[in-house]
């Protein structure tokens, strides 16, 4: 059983994580028994950074929330791995004076590039971060899902200002500012020169039942999610897209 097997075993896989976390196993097997460089660009409070540094890995969170490190903070030292967690306080476009460029074995960037100003400076300091060979885990908002689930609520005018917009956003009020396809978020990636190997749809399901067939069948439900995570319709209609990419070697 590897540290990663523990740290599992000892956390409920939910539909937010089973998908992300099934594509980042696949990553860290490929490279058994080494201590790696991670990067958690927009981490918050640590829910990917600190299971991965009780895996044995060496994770630095960089973060614009200093609430939010301080949260971090907390919880690496509860679970035994302060010194496993770096917390830095800046901004995900302007990594490079906070980390040595191309020296990230694995890199995070889960659920920042639907909030920040511009998402393409972002991705590009996350490819010069990486080392050559190493991989990016890039999660974004789905743009289809945000329609279909606006529409089914009854906001008809907010589903088709969704739909209409070229960046996704149902405009000022919208808490995020772009969501994504699975071309665009593709993309995006390779304009920054990471090769793009794995699309999945995370909570491809899980927003649209009800609470009492989610909270009732929790396991049933990861089993089917991971099931419909790489297939074409289903992928495409999830809550959130997650990339996995990786800059060339
Ligand atoms: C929705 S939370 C996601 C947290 C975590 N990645 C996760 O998936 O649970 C977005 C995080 O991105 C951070 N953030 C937003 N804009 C940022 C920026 N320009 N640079 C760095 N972090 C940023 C926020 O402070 C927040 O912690």
């Amino acid at each position: 059983m590897t540290r990663l097997d523990r740290v599992e075993q000892t956390r409920t896989l939910t539909p937010r994580t089973a998908v992300i976390w099934a594509v980042l196993r696949g990553e860290l097997d490929r490279r058994p028994g080494e201590r790696l460089t991670v990067l958690d660009v927009g981490g918050g409070t640590g829910g990917f950074a600190v299971p991965l540094a009780e895996a044995g890995h060496q994770v630095t969170v960089v973060d614009a929330s200093p609430d939010a490190l301080a949260a971090l903070t907390r919880r690496a030292a509860e679970a035994g791995v302060a010194d496993r967690v770096r917390a830095l306080q800046g901004d995900g476009d302007a990594l490079a004076g906070l980390v040595e460029p191309a020296t990230v074995d694995l890199v995070l960037c889960h659920s920042v590039l639907e909030v920040v100003d511009d998402p393409a400076p972002v991705v590009a300091a996350l490819a010069a971060a990486l080392r050559p060979g190493g991989a990016a885990s890039v999660l974004v908002a789905g743009r289809a899902a945000a329609v279909l689930g606006r529409a089914m609520n009854g906001h008809l005018d907010v589903a088709a200002a969704l739909a209409a917009d070229p960046h996704g956003s149902a405009g000022p009020r919208d808490t995020l500012r772009r969501r994504y396809d699975a071309d665009g978020a593709a993309a995006l990636l390779a304009a920054a020169g990471l090769t793009v190997e794995e699309v999945h749809g995370v909570r491809v399901l899980a927003d649209l039942l009800p609470a009492a067939v989610a909270d009732g069948q929790p396991a049933a439900l990861v089993e089917l999610e991971r099931a419909l995570a790489a297939r074409s319709p289903y992928r495409d209609l999830a809550a959130q897209l997650h990339l996995f990419a990786r800059r060339p070697a």
